[in-house]
């Protein structure tokens, strides 16, 4: 289907737009009122991942609320353990918890390749989103990146420093690079099922990329992402690795489109770093959005700026806060719109 709106998608390429395209990571949930109205008729937000009517609703919700240029589908990245063997629960005001959890070779063995078939209500609600989205924006598809993935799954929770799965690199590598290569095969394979429901672009988001050493990135972490972004060749890919501010040259060598800046990056550096030949995402502070309107309108042009002169998708450097008044984010996104189109 024709996109009315694809200046997401000729961002990520490289080409030139009338104005910058503009999304928030974790538009999706967490804000809105209209979120918090249909998870509460249901037993959670596991519920509301399974269920792909609604778990199409609230992907459409920021396009019609926001006016954001794309939609990301909602989901989780822990879908892929549990399709992988090892269900999560999400706990109330704390997060993902796993009842059971990853420590040796044997455990390892015990976990299947994710089967697409096990993720089916992903590609439902994509077929269902792109079906009621009509062409109006581009849908996101994305996945957690291995190393991330491995987190959680050694680790149990979210964590500071992740310390139980970088104890593992250390004590059990090749124990470590069996999971990471069984979590690599499943994402391939569910990011491929994903693109064939219709999702129009593929971020990978390595949100505990910032707890790893430069080399240990390299060799449990990028070399994973790498297998993902060399697998995809259908749509634009995104790589957002949080904290990874010492991997800027390898993340530009990498076979993606875009590279997501968190909000502690330079952006004029970034852009040396990565090379010209990448699209650059992000950066904005979530907590500028707690400020004033007039200062959201102020940082928002002033990271416009900073981003001049290069092919820029405009976004928060992480995902936006659950306790932002949604009138904040149609600032920040009615500023980006106003002012990038001068
Ligand atoms: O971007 C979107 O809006 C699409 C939906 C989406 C969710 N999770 C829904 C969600 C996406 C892209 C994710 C990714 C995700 N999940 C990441 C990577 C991005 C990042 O923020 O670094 C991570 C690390 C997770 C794991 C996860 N899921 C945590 C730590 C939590 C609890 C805290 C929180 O609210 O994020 C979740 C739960 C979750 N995932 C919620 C939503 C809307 C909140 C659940 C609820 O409704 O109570």
């Amino acid at each position: 289907m024709n996109l009315q709106n694809d200046l997401l998608l000729k961002a990520a390429r490289g080409e030139k737009t009338e104005r910058t395209p503009v999304w928030l990571m974790r538009q999706a949930g967490r804000i809105l009122p209209e979120y918090r109205a249909v998870r509460s008729s249901l037993s959670g937000f596991i519920e509301l991942v399974k269920t792909p009517e609604l778990a199409a609703e609230v992907t459409i919700q920021p396009v019609d609320i926001l006016g954001v240029d794309a939609a990301i589908i909602f989901s989780d990245i822990l879908v892929i353990p549990e399709a992988m063997g090892l269900p999560y629960e999400m706990v109330e005001k704390k997060g993902p918890f796993f009842p059971k959890t990853i420590h040796t070779a044997a455990d390892v063995d015990q976990l299947k390749v994710a089967n697409p078939e096990d993720l089916s209500y992903v590609t439902e609600a994509i077929k269902i989103t792109k079906k009621e989205l009509a062409g109006r924006v581009p849908l996101i598809g994305f996945t957690g990146a291995p190393w991330t993935l491995m987190s959680y799954m050694v680790e149990g929770s979210g964590s500071k420093t992740f310390s139980k799965a970088r104890h593992m690199l250390y004590t059990q590598p090749e124990v470590a690079h069996k999971l990471l290569q069984k979590i690599t095969d499943s994402i391939i394979y569910y990011v491929k099922s994903q693109i064939a429901a219709g999702a129009d672009l593929i971020q990978i988001f390595d949100s505990w990329a910032g707890v790893l050493p430069p080399l240990q990135y390299e060799e449990f972490s990028l070399k994973y992402i790498r297998q993902i972004c060399d697998a995809i060749e259908e749509v634009p890919v995104t790589v957002f690795a949080k904290g990874a501010f010492f991997a800027l040259e390898s993340l530009g060598k990498l076979n993606c489109d875009t590279i997501g800046l968190d909000w502690n990056m330079k952006v004029a550096e970034s852009r040396d770093r990565i090379g010209g030949a990448k699209t650059l995402q992000g950066n904005l502070d979530p907590c500028a959005l707690y400020g004033s309107f007039q200062e959201i309108e102020k940082a928002t042009k002033s990271m416009l700026d900073e981003f001049e002169g290069g092919s820029h998708i405009a976004n928060l450097g992480h995902g936006v806060y659950p306790d932002v008044d949604p009138e904040k984010v149609k600032c920040f996104i009615q500023t980006v719109k106003e002012y990038s189109s001068r």
